[in-house]
């Protein structure tokens, strides 16, 4: 069986990145930069080199700075180009898609993921999509998101990448409940937003990355606020179950969470040792480190 095509991807980046303050006072979460380029960016590639073609931005107030990253910025690109900076010139261009294919809607209040991706609705119609979280950022050589492709391609419906986390972090997450599972790709039957580790139907945990069913959209239509008092992805998505094939896959990469400090730290740390222009001074600076903090 054949199923409809995954061509466009939702980056909701209107949340408010509390965890991050102050770095995030008057600059989003999103365009905090891992090695040399913003978390978006990394998003965004990830979702050109899995095949996506349409990127639909979901902004909330100042955050212009998104925008404009995937756009000709004809001031410097002269003033490079003037000092003959070909090379820099390149990397200020490389990362804008081609005409009509970025767009951006406004959620006007932050209530929430589920009301984010729902502000999206008209720009996605009906057709499945991808969704992002940029703060989770997934280093590796296979795009994460290419990995959910090819797996919704076998099966069609909802896809979601799945990690285990140690049992005292399931409140930090929604957790599978979990049917069939061949250790790669599981069944999900159930879904639960941050239980408590001693409630938690299972420590398989949803990360930043989705394939979903248009239908979603008629389930967040309808949807109350619920934990937090959000508008959450995952109250809709456990509404699908049963109606539409739903699974969960343990994908392969390293997954940051850079919405937190430590996250954060961690990435560029992986990703500057994975660098040739600076590896080796990196590894040279971190080693003195921690000899002398122990
Ligand atoms: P988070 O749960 O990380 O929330 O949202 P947050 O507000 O950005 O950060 P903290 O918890 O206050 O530190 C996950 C993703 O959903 C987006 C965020 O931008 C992030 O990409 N989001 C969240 C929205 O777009 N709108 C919202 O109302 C909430």
């Amino acid at each position: 069986m054949t199923y409809p095509r995954v061509r466009k991807a939702v980056f909701p980046v209107a949340g408010l990145g509390t965890r991050f303050l102050p770095a995030t006072k008057s600059m989003a979460k999103e365009m905090l930069t891992v090695l040399d380029r913003p978390l978006i960016q990394h998003a965004v590639d990830e979702a050109a080199r899995a095949g996506i073609e349409q990127f639909i931005f979901v902004n909330g107030r100042g955050k212009h700075a998104i925008d404009d990253h995937f756009d000709f910025a004809f001031e410097l690109e002269r003033t490079l180009e003037s000092r003959g900076k070909a090379a820099e010139l390149g990397r200020s261009r490389e990362m804008v898609p081609a005409p009509g294919n970025v767009i951006s809607v406004r959620q006007q209040q932050p209530l929430g993921l589920g009301h984010a991706v729902w502000c999206a609705r008209h720009a996605v119609g009906d057709e499945p999509f991808a969704v992002f979280l940029p703060d989770d950022l997934v280093m590796g050589s296979n795009p994460c998101i290419g990995q959910l492709i090819a797996l919704y391609e076998q099966t069609g419906g909802n896809v979601v990448a799945v990690q285990d986390v140690p049992r005292e972090h399931t409140n930090r997450y929604g957790v599978l409940d979990v049917g069939r599972d061949d250790g790669r790709v599981a069944e999900v039957i159930g879904l639960v937003e941050k239980p408590e580790p001693e409630v938690a139907p299972s420590t398989l945990t949803i990360i930043g990355r989705y394939i979903l069913l248009p239908e979603i959209f008629d389930h967040l239509q309808n949807q109350k606020p619920a934990a937090g008092n959000e508008i959450q992805l995952t109250d809709a998505m456990a509404q699908m179950i049963g109606q539409a094939a739903f699974h969960g896959l343990r994908f392969t990469g390293t997954r940051f969470d850079c919405g937190t400090k430590l996250g954060f730290l961690q990435a560029n740390l992986a990703y500057g040792l994975r660098d040739p222009d600076v590896s080796v001074e990196l590894r040279a600076f971190a080693k003195s480190e921690l000899q002398t903090r122990g």
